[in-house]
């Protein structure tokens, strides 16, 4: 079949001076990279190239207004080398959602679905093959244009990079359930995946980190009364043996409609664990840690998987997080791996095949 992209390959491998022993999430990029450019309404014929800088100007309008989405993905190699996407049209979709909520022109499908395949199969070998390890997938849509008029720009770069991933999460991580700061509002950005939703994310970190906590769990800026999700992950708590999580769009604008919390929701439901998706009050999870309900929090997301709390804060009330033996967490990050990594037949039609 010929391609739709232009393919310009790079002329020597960087991967012989790659070193996947050490994989630190998000530092290291594989070979090439996929750019499309919308110009005065005009997609240009999209490239696959070498991996490099950026030509702009400093009046680039995402410099200034942050018109810039992204999204999360990541291609699983199986033990015969077969290559495998996880659920990619839902990132497409979220992707174009984001692009609408921040006023940037939809990317076609086919750049976006076709495109990553043909990226990841050309630099395939980048994809690591140890317990747990991936290629974490980037795709990242800016305003191109050079202009400092605050208003929506009139050309943007879609572009996807790829980096070899291990563990997210290096060590143990507790929680601060953030009562000052807020993430997101009721009609704002929260669901969509804008770069600026991160940065505001960076100094109450900060702050929690001073005190000895890896994330925050944001809650509701209005009332900061409900639990809503922690850095990159949506968050599930197990009050008994019942497990409850945020509701995200419609219901609410504030929340990451994050594709792993969809799959947990069904695997849940699958394995008959009941799922409440409800507004989840800080008040219950805290009584329920006090009486002994409460049995194990995690966050779940593309790039952190499935990862248990060890601790959680609020105010001045602190708890170490049970790690029971019949974890949910770790049930549900196996049942995940293994259709990720086509491990097990996949009755949902989520593993997507690079051939
Ligand atoms: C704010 C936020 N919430 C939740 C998630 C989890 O979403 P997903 O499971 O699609 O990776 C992410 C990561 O993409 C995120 O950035």
């Amino acid at each position: 079949m010929k391609s739709k992209f232009i393919i310009e390959k790079i002329q020597q491998s960087k991967l012989p001076q790659a070193d996947f022993s050490h994989l630190v999430f998000g530092k290291m990029f594989s070979d090439h990279m996929l750019v499309a450019d919308l110009i005065d309404g005009q997609w240009e014929t999209p490239k696959i190239m070498p991996y490099q800088a950026l030509p702009y100007e400093p009046s680039a309008k995402v410099f200034h207004y942050a018109q810039a989405i992204f999204e999360g993905m990541k291609a699983y190699k199986d033990k015969d080398g077969n290559i495998f996407l996880f659920r990619p049209e839902d990132n497409f979709e979220r992707m174009n959602n984001s692009a609408m909520r921040l006023g940037m022109p939809p990317i076609p499908k086919e750049y976006f679905i076709d495109g990553i395949k043909e990226l990841v199969k050309l630099d395939q070998d980048w994809i690591p093959t140890g317990d747990g390890e991936s290629l974490y997938i980037r795709p990242v849509y800016i305003a191109t244009e050079n202009a400092v008029a605050a208003s929506p720009s009139d050309s943007y770069r879609f572009m996807v990079m790829c980096s070899p991933a291990g563990k997210y999460y290096s060590g143990d991580v507790k929680v601060k359930i953030e009562d000052r700061y807020s993430r997101a509002c009721d009609g704002g950005v929260g669901y969509a995946k804008a770069a600026g939703n991160y940065a505001a994310q960076f100094y109450p970190t900060q702050l929690a980190k001073k005190e000895g906590f890896q994330q925050i769990i944001w809650t509701d800026a209005r009332e900061h009364k409900y639990l809503e999700e922690a850095g990159t992950m949506n968050v599930f708590f197990r009050i008994g043996d019942k497990l409850l999580t945020a509701p995200t769009v419609p219901e609410s604008t504030r929340i990451l409609p994050g594709v792993t919390r969809k799959s947990i929701i069904q695997l849940a439901k699958d394995h008959g664990i009941d799922v409440e998706v409800r507004p989840v009050e800080v008040a219950e999870v805290i009584e329920a840690a006090k009486n002994g309900n409460l049995k194990e929090i995690f966050g779940v997301g593309t790039a952190a998987t499935v990862l248990p709390l060890i601790g959680m804060k609020y105010k001045d009330y602190y708890t170490d997080l049970p790690q029971p033996d019949d974890s949910y967490a770790d049930k549900f990050k196996k049942a995940l791996m293994d259709i990720q990594y086509n491990r097990v037949e996949d009755p949902y039609g989520w593993r997507v095949a690079i051939d």
